[in-house]
């Protein structure tokens, strides 16, 4: 809906990446982690899940506040049903990693959209380990695993800038005996790095000839953790976009990690001229955090670098809505993973801006916006936006709709609550 100026401050829930890896590095630990800040998204959910169902104790002892009895690497338990991972693609292919150096079979399953995206990227190297798979067609789900022990320690470079399928190696590395070694020849986001680290792994990364490698010594012994989760700049993306396309707006985001390896969108708008200051930088859980202050901004169209991509992979859908909005065009290009996310996010976002009144050119990798330079979009209520099962999707634009004359109307909205339940209510508190 048009909305008012964006107002006071909020405070995002905690990082999705961060609480899926506490969960499952809490379970793999001795003794007991305690988790502070975690996402109740139904994807750590599924991973909170699928743990107990391999042994561990996962439970919730207040708002966000969990604890993890963990049965250390190696020990887990063969699930007695196939595992529900829901909409989550973390989940699953971390999940599958972890599996895939254990003497358990595994099956698991997911809902339509989880169903359609390639598991052949973590299926290549966990068989190289000498875990086994039967997939359905195309490497996708419903799946199982044979895991291999003892695996087979392998050196691994990653064919596609992927969080998910280094973390899969370096999750199975660690009841692997001897080095498993993942190179990037581009950085992804590091938090299972730090994590692995703060639970006691021996883990080191060296930059060699501008790549990274990362190695990870098996038959590790994981010790308990107590962790504080920071906020998700992914989640705080939304609000960012939003009050700096909707005049007038002053807002306060509490608590966003700043991870560089996930920070891209903060330099991209502050490159199309967005105001966005980092106020009491700390550190909360080993990641960097910082409130932000976001003020609207006329924003300007930009060449948007490709390098950037994987430290705002999951943010593209609510850029194009701030390009949308700006003045002259941005050219996004190298997004050809954002086909393969929960939707194809290229194609998805490009009918649902036309569908609001937005002028935009689909190419093969990326996405070209012609901005209304501030003017607001015409709104979509005659024609609903179709979210494919896709969080990013409704939730982007939730955000085009503040700024748009009828409001957009989207088709579905509970995928939001596999990242961010609390969404709808704090948008409607911040613009009040
Ligand atoms: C994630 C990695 C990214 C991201 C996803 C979360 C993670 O996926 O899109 O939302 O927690 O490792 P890819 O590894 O497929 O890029």
């Amino acid at each position: 809906m048009p909305s008012g100026p964006l107002k006071g401050e909020i405070r995002v829930p905690g990082d999705k990446s961060i609480s899926h890896r506490s969960i499952m590095l809490g379970a793999l630990a001795v003794g007991e982690t305690r988790v502070t800040g975690l996402l109740e998204g139904e994807d750590v959910l599924a991973t909170a899940a699928a743990m107990r169902a391999m042994g561990a104790q996962v439970e919730r002892t207040g708002e966000g506040a969990w604890s993890v009895l963990g049965v250390g690497v190696g020990a887990l338990l063969q699930p007695e049903a196939p595992l529900d991972m829901g909409n989550s693609g973390t989940s699953t292919r971390l999940l599958m990693g972890l599996v895939a150096t254990h003497a358990i079979e595994t099956r698991f399953f997911g809902d339509a959209s989880l169903s359609k995206r390639p598991m052949g990227r973590v299926i290549e190297p966990l068989s190289q380990m000498g875990a086994a798979f039967e997939a359905s067609e195309g490497g996708r789900l419903p799946l199982t695993v044979r895991g291999a022990n003892p695996a087979v320690p392998i050196e691994y470079r990653l064919p596609v800038a992927s969080a998910q399928v280094k973390s899969a190696v370096l999750l199975a590395g660690l009841n692997t005996p001897g080095i498993t070694t993942v190179i990037e020849p581009v950085p992804t986001r590091d938090h299972s790095e730090r994590m692995l680290r703060g639970f006691g792994a021996e883990l080191d990364v060296e930059e060699i000839g501008g790549e990274r490698v990362i190695r990870v010594r098996g038959e590790a012994e994981l010790r308990p953790q107590v962790i504080e989760v920071p906020g998700d700049p992914s989640s705080a993306a939304f609000f960012m976009v939003a009050a700096l396309v909707v005049p007038d707006s002053e807002l306060l985001i509490r608590n966003v990690g700043l991870n560089p390896t996930r920070a891209g969108l903060v330099h991209v708008l502050r490159q199309m001229g967005g105001s966005i200051t980092e106020v009491n930088p700390r550190e909360v859980g080993g990641e960097p955090v910082a409130d932000l202050l976001v003020r609207h901004s006329p924003l300007k169209g930009i060449a948007v670098d490709p390098a950037v991509v994987p430290s705002m992979v999951d943010e593209f859908p609510v850029l194009f809505v701030a390009a949308a909005l700006a003045e002259g065009t941005t050219v996004c290009t190298g997004l050809e993973e954002l086909r393969v996310k929960e939707s194809d996010r290229i194609s998805v976002m490009a009918a649902a801006l036309t569908g609001a009144g937005a002028s935009v050119t689909e190419t093969e990798d990326g996405l070209t916006i012609h901005g209304s330079g501030g003017a607001p979009l015409r709104g979509s209520a005659n024609s609903r936006v179709k979210t494919h099962l896709d969080h990013r999707i409704a939730m982007s634009m939730a955000v085009a709709g503040l700024a748009s004359k009828d409001g957009v109307e989207v088709d579905d909205t509970r995928p939001i609550a596999t990242s961010f339940p609390q969404f709808e209510a704090l948008l409607d508190g911040a613009t009040q």
